[in-house]
């Protein structure tokens, strides 16, 4: 795993939602309350970009018009619609107002 500056705190107003590409991948950053979670930035369904959807509570629901609207936990990553699904939860660390994500080797 590498540690890998994201965002920083001021990109992130708490109940808000980013993504960020690292190596052709995206990435989907939540700011719940003080804490900052980091999950795999798309839908296993068809791709919706998890950071643009609708996100209340620690649940976000994929954007994704015209689609199922799977949601997901951004604490655990876990589906509404069975655990085979589960979106990877990446560990996160603050430095002061940066927020670096641990990835993994590409
Ligand atoms: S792409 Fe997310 S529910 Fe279909």
């Amino acid at each position: 795993m590498t540690w890998t500056l994201a965002a920083t705190l001021d990109d992130l107003p708490s109940g808000s939602s980013r993504e960020f590409w690292r190596d052709g991948r995206v990435y989907a950053l939540f700011r719940v309350g003080d804490s900052i979670t980091c999950i795999d930035g798309r839908c296993p369904h068809q791709g919706g970009r998890l950071a643009n959807g609708t996100f209340a509570g620690s649940t976000v629901t994929c954007p994704r018009l015209g689609c199922l609207r799977w949601s997901f936990d951004v604490t655990t990553g876990a589906a509404s619609v069975g655990e085979t699904l589960t979106r990877r939860l990446y560990p996160v660390r603050l430095e002061e107002s940066a927020v670096f994500v641990a990835l993994p080797e590409t």
